[in-house]
């Protein structure tokens, strides 16, 4: 309520009136000097006790204390330590002189950054003009680095304004986004193409059978319509073939949870070939055993990746050299699934692009087969589904190897 020394100032106050008081009321002079004394002590200690003031942060002068200035984000050691946590490069500028580059962002750009220019740091036009415009005001947008840091490449800048000049900038790659918006232009433009191929042809044959004049020979007329036929079955077969990579798609995250037998799969789809109108069902070598080999999945799906690697052997093979299916432990939990034949193999170059979708080595060649070039590219996602690893391997003038290991259901 009240400071030290007003306290005390007050309490000596009032022992000076009581001992006036005590003199007019008549006391003795000693009585009343003692008493006087015990008052004086006791304010004596009551001052002594009470806390005393704050001490005065202006030195006295009464004026008032300046604002420190709050402590840079950038500095808390709490905020390097998050920075390298994040995937992303991420850089801490004061005045646009790099302070800070997480590990991310000295992957990209190299450790030299810190100390330099934001501006040299990150050499792209669109990354100055933006760093430039940016007034700390408005939130300014993100700033997109095509061709940054490598030709074909494009990374977008964010930039988080923070007090007293300092920055954040954020880094992110776009590069994965942008292939996979062009995986899918490219796909729709292969899948409008090979439609338009046999509806083409189709089409052809369809006008010369009009043009035709009725006494024109009948064989001729059956060599059209046979082709007409064929084209169409091509164009079936590929829209079967798109149908089921898109429903292999949909499901690539949902791990089949029936146990089904791997063996009978591959016995039965054996069977089929060879009741099929297949070229060489007699070179079929089949050696999958008659133990059941459990493993988790979805039986058609199963039956279709067996059915692919089966008939590319038996298409891209040699007629009369053997095409060998083996179901082989691979160790204690996993089987692998293998398909081997005799033919022309296949070039190293191509080896990496044979499950992109429409490619094929030889297209007249797998097209005069029938080939749509989607059959590996659906085996891929399959196995991807069934956890999987597909493995194919050729030699040249020797033959071909495409197997998938398969794990097997506990
Ligand atoms: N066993 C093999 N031997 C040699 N080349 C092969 C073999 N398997 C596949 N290829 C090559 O890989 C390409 C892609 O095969 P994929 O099964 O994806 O397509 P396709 O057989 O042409 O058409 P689809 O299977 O859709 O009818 C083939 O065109 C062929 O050139
Ligand atoms: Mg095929």
């Amino acid at each position: 309520m009240f400071d030290r020394l007003s306290s005390l100032v007050i309490a000596l106050t009032l022992v000076a009136v009581a001992a006036i008081f005590a003199g007019l009321a008549g006391g003795d002079a000693l009585t009343i000097t003692l008493l006087a004394a015990a008052g004086a002590a006791a304010a004596a200690i009551v001052h002594a006790a009470v806390p005393g003031a704050p001490p005065d942060f202006d030195g006295g002068t009464g004026a008032p204390e300046p604002e420190a200035p709050p402590p840079s984000l950038l500095r808390h050691p709490d905020f390097a330590r998050w920075a390298d946590q994040e995937r992303e490069p991420l850089i801490g500028t004061a005045d646009n002189v790099v302070t800070i580059a997480n590990d991310a962002a000295v992957r990209l750009l190299g450790r030299h950054i810190v100390g330099a220019d934001i501006r040299t740091a990150i050499r792209h036009p669109a990354a100055t003009e933006g760093l430039a415009a940016a007034d700390g005001a408005s939130p300014p947008p993100p700033i997109d680095l095509v061709d940054f840091p490598r030709s074909g490449q494009r990374w977008t800048l964010r930039i988080a304004e923070l007090s007293g000049g300092d920055r954040i900038i954020f880094l992110s790659d776009r590069s994965a986004i942008d292939a996979a918006d062009r995986m899918r232009s490219d796909f729709v433009a292969n899948a409008s193409h090979e439609l338009r191929t046999p509806l083409a042809a189709i089409l052809g044959y369809v006008e010369t059978l009009h043009d035709l004049t009725g006494e024109t020979d009948v064989p001729t007329r059956r060599r059209f319509l046979s082709i007409i036929e064929r084209e169409a079955r091509r164009m079936q077969q590929l829209v079967i073939d798109l149908l089921s990579i898109s429903r292999v798609e949909a499901d690539r995250f949902r791990r089949p949870t029936t146990p089904v037998d791997l063996a009978a799969i591959v016995r039965t789809t054996i069977a089929q070939l060879q009741d099929s109108e297949e070229a060489r069902p007699k070179d079929i070598v089949a050696l999958p055993g008659d133990t059941a080999v459990p493993v988790l999945g979805d039986e058609a799906q199963l039956a279709q990746l067996v059915h692919n690697i089966i008939s590319n052997a038996l298409k891209y093979g040699r007629a009369g050299t053997p095409v060998t299916v083996e179901l082989i432990p691979e160790d204690a939990d996993r089987v692998r699934l293998s398909v081997s034949d005799e033919g022309d193999g296949i070039a190293p170059d191509h080896l990496p692009r044979l499950t992109e979708r429409f490619y094929r080595v030889d297209e007249a060649r797998s097209r005069s087969v029938g080939g749509t070039g989607l059959g590996l590219a659906i085996v891929k996602h399959i196995a991807e589904r069934h956890r999987g690893q597909l493995d194919i391997a050729s030699e040249p003038g020797k033959g071909t190897r495409v197997s998938v290991v398969f794990p097997l259901a506990a």
